[in-house]
């Protein structure tokens, strides 16, 4: 009787609470009480897309499959006006029942109505969802993902004349969240076709980055040619993961006896390779709040074993030490190869918030020891001079021995808020790297845009040379057809003057000043009144490169995309990535000398093929 009595009051509760109100076509809404609501597919479709407010918390979205639970996912539901809509893909879940059991934030302490917690009525059913590009930020030429957010390059591969890419993803958000490895494919590094996301977060956790290699031997038991993915199970713990393609990275298949590795400190980015030398695996892992990376080896990529610990207390040691990777490159005009250690870090870059160190070494297979300068210290190297180069790593298996990398071009001080809205961030064009050796003995990266990109170059819409450069601006048309986006080829020679200035600039007034100063050898990038600057403190910056060499000629390769420049010295002893974000596209190229005349000896402006 008793018994009875508590279940009857229990069901009259629900009945008060449970609330079914209309939503769109095929979509019934019902409101459970606080914060709590149901939303129930009850027609075909191909996606339901959920609305975005950029502003307002996630709420979890757990769904239900023929009443079992399915997946979870995080998605900022609009509560007072609609950003933009994330599609969620309904394909895969067609003649099964579907719910999702929605959890909206507790914004107030006091006790909210879960039928105000999010414009429920805009979630709908669609066949189809638009990527159409709509902004004016989104790159030309740069990769990017359809929509969402994106993070760090990783598992990066090439098979069978494809490029890999995969990427840190939020398929439901423009900010960081729901860790997925997006894919993308190129067959050459320029232009990239989409695919579906290759592995998604599991019981394990979300999916941060890693690396993938091709198993030509079969060591790890999944097969002649398998793609192995190893990456980190980021959950409670952040633990190491494996996963295997058999159809050329297009989908994976998750081991099931995962984790493959487990430490009981924050360890993450798991970066292998096929040491010819050895005839073993290597593993570097970043470690990442003691501030070094661990080395790790394996006969069959699944158990692996701790060699070494590389780093701590050298190099950059401001941040968190982060997306590790290992490569012996060739030096320039010599015999020689070096093998260089890339560290990402996060804060503790040059110019605030996130940068890529590395260390010129050598490496036995089981310890990596870095060169020292002449003072007998570690000196500290930085990959790229620009405010917005990140988690930086090379493809496993490049054709013909190139080393070729590619970054995310954003900083972690501002990249979930920097003006777009369908997309957040891009990736740098891909390099190839090298190692020279400078005037001081040591030896520095050679990083130049890789040469898939001359193809990029459409039409010359611009050609001088031999002009004398003086305090009076000599001024030049940049492309006006799509948005200015562009390639710089310039030589200058400073002569006798003290500093030469390249501007770049629009009638609203934005600019961008590039100072080359011989004396002092460093190449610096202002990007303080470059137009759109004011979403976060951090974003307004000079930042300065050194160039390495001792003269007064500069040649320069810049690219100009809708929200980016990158300025690479021709022969790769620099390169500076900065985001813009200008009112209108840069139309005007100024240059001018102070202290003296300088000359252009070379000035050649493509327009980008499409
Ligand atoms: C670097 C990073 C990685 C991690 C990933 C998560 O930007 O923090 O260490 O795997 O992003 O998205």
């Amino acid at each position: 009787m008793k018994y009875l009595t508590r279940l009857t009051l229990g069901t009259l509760l629900t009945l008060a609470a449970g609330q079914a109100v209309q939503g769109a076509d095929g979509v019934s809404i019902e409101h459970l009480g606080v914060n709590n609501t149901l939303v129930r597919v009850s027609d075909d479709a191909r996606y339901i897309l959920f609305p975005v407010e950029e502003s307002v918390d996630d709420a979890t979205l757990n769904l239900l499959l023929d009443g079992k639970q399915e997946k979870t996912f995080y998605v900022r539901l609009a509560r007072n006006k609609v950003d933009y809509y994330v599609p969620f893909d309904l394909t895969p879940y067609k003649n099964h029942s579907l719910l999702f059991n929605v959890v909206t934030p507790q914004g107030r302490s006091s006790v909210r109505e879960a039928s105000q917690d999010a414009c429920w009525e805009a979630i709908s059913l669609s066949d189809s969802f638009d990527t159409t590009n709509t902004e004016r930020f989104r790159p030309a030429f740069h990769h990017t993902p359809l929509y969402g957010w994106m993070n760090d390059p990783n598992g990066m591969f090439f098979k069978d004349g494809v490029w890999h890419l995969y990427y840190q993803y939020n398929p439901y958000g423009s900010k960081w969240q729901n860790m997925t490895w997006g894919h993308s494919t190129s067959t050459d590094l320029i232009h990239w076709e989409h695919h579906t996301p290759a592995i998604e977060p599991n019981g394990l956790g979300s999916v941060f980055s890693g690396s993938c290699v091709v198993d030509k031997e079969n060591t790890a038991g999944f097969g002649k040619d398998a793609v192995i993915a190893l990456y980190t199970s980021a959950g409670v713990n952040q633990i190491q993961s494996l996963a295997h393609s058999s159809d050329s990275g297009e989908t994976f298949t998750i081991y099931p006896g995962n984790p493959v590795l487990t430490l009981d400190s924050e360890a993450r980015d798991p970066n292998m390779f096929w040491n010819e030398e050895t005839g073993e695996w290597n593993l570097l892992l970043a470690h990442a709040l003691d501030k070094e990376m661990l080395i790790f080896t394996s006969p069959d990529l699944k158990t692996w074993t701790l060699q070494s610990a590389f780093g701590k207390g050298l190099g950059a040691q401001d941040g968190v030490w982060e997306c590790p990777d290992l490569m012996r490159l060739p030096v320039e005009g010599t015999d020689e190869s070096k093998w260089v250690l890339i560290c990402n870090l996060n804060p503790g870059g040059p110019f605030g918030g996130s940068a890529t160190q590395y260390f010129v070494g050598d490496f036995d297979g089981h310890t990596f020891t870095a060169d020292t300068d002449a003072s007998g210290a570690v000196p500290t190297k930085w990959m790229d001079f620009g405010k917005d180069h990140y988690a930086t790593v090379s493809w496993s298996g490049a054709p013909e021995g190139r080393n070729v990398v590619i970054g995310w071009m954003s900083n972690w001080q501002y990249a979930a808020e920097v003006p777009t809205m369908q997309f957040r961030s891009a990736n740098t064009l891909p390099r190839d790297i090298s190692l020279f050796r400078a005037a001081d003995g040591q030896l520095y990266l050679k990083t130049v845009p890789s040469p898939e990109t001359l193809a990029l170059r459409d039409r010359k819409t611009l050609q001088a040379k031999g002009k004398s450069i003086g305090k009076t601006p000599a001024k030049f048309a940049l492309p006006a057809a799509a948005d200015g986006i562009c390639e710089i080829d310039l030589t200058l020679n400073a002569r006798k003057a003290k500093s030469v200035t390249i501007t770049l600039s629009n009638e609203q007034g934005d600019k961008v000043d590039m100072t080359f100063n011989p004396a002092e050898s460093t190449f610096s990038f202002d990007r303080t009144q470059s137009g759109i600057t004011d979403f976060n403190h951090d974003f307004p910056a000079v930042v300065t490169a050194p160039t390495l060499r001792d003269s007064a000629a500069q040649s320069l390769r810049i690219f100009i995309d809708r929200s980016s420049i990158e300025v690479f010295d021709a022969e790769g002893n620099f390169v500076l990535t900065n985001l813009v974000f200008p009112n209108t596209p840069y139309r005007t190229l100024s240059l001018k000398a102070e202290g003296g005349k300088a000359s252009l000896d070379k000035l050649e402006i493509y327009s980008i093929k499409q």
